[in-house]
């Protein structure tokens, strides 16, 4: 695996993998990686001839007093693990490399930006769409691999690439979960021993909706505040609980068939997001 860490180091070795007619993959993370993160890179290289995986904890998408400065950072190990699951070239670039003096541009999907964790992480999901476009256009990847845990940041940038007609194919992989059913996250370490087992009530709780929707419940409303509810009870902080349509991520209404249970909810120190889709 090589290691580049600027953009005159990482667009010569793009450039001969393109010129050689070779599919490339791109697989961006925040590092601190798990096997969430692995699996991704296993879809990626089924996928593609080779793969490129980034590590860039991006400021811009991290609030005022969010956990930019304490977010875990394990490049070692990172480097180590992606060398083991076969993954071709690691960029890793610095905020300067990658943002310069005094950017202006920001790429914002803002309707979509808006729900959801958005309502609570304004301009969170600018600084999503922008690192990934800009990732886009350093990599110049063919594909480029996502997780559907984030699925608000998987429909943000399936979308951003849509409006903006990039000839990027974007892969969704299903969520990993420990055996608990707890989405496996770098933010789970935040978590003490026990806040861990009630952690994962959160999936828990979003399977009990989800059943009480196929077996004909309709009544979103009531659902979703029964479940605020149990994890408040349970001890969480919930940001929000809400049934969704799966394409728009607007409100589900009673006709709509294709769902997605998107949830938030604060345990301790850390903020977990999970979601459910399905369909009736
Ligand atoms: P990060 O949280 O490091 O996640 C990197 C990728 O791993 C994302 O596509 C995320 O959805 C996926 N992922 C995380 N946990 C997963 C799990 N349990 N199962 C499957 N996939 C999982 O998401 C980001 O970084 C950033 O916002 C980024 C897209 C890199 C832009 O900065």
């Amino acid at each position: 695996m090589q290691t580049v860490n600027t953009l005159a180091q990482l667009q010569p070795l793009v450039n001969s993998w393109r010129l050689a007619g070779k599919r490339v993959a791109l697989v961006p993370t925040m590092g601190n990686l798990h096997e969430g993160h692995l699996r991704l890179m296993e879809v990626a290289l089924q996928q593609a001839d080779v793969v490129v995986a980034t590590i860039f904890v991006n400021p811009s998408q991290f609030g005022p007093g969010e956990d930019f400065d304490g977010y875990p950072r394990t490049e070692q190990q990172d480097q180590q693990q992606l060398a083991a699951a076969n993954t071709d070239c690691l960029f890793m670039p610095s905020v300067q490399e990658v943002y310069g003096d005094r950017p202006q541009t920001i790429v914002s999907v803002p309707r979509l930006a808006s729900l959801h964790c958005g309502q609570t992480r304004p301009g969170h999901f600018d600084g999503v769409a922008t690192i990934v476009c800009k990732l886009f256009n350093m990599v110049q990847p063919h594909c480029a691999v996502f997780g559907l845990k984030d699925f608000q940041q998987f429909t943000v940038i399936k979308t951003m690439v849509h409006d903006l007609n990039m000839p990027i194919d974007i892969i969704g992989v299903e969520t990993v979960r420990d055996a608990s059913g707890l989405a496996k996250s770098s933010r789970n370490s935040y978590l003490s021993d026990s806040e861990k087992s009630t952690a994962a009530l959160l999936h828990q709780t979003l399977c009990q909706t989800r059943d009480a929707i196929t077996n004909g419940n309709r009544n979103y409303s009531e659902l979703a505040q029964q479940a605020l509810l149990a994890l408040q009870n349970a001890g969480f902080r919930p940001d929000y609980f809400n049934i969704c349509q799966r394409d728009t991520l607007l409100p589900a209404q009673t006709s709509d068939q294709a769902l997605v249970i998107l949830a938030a909810a604060w345990l301790g120190k850390a903020r977990l997001i999970d979601n459910l889709s399905f369909c009736l």
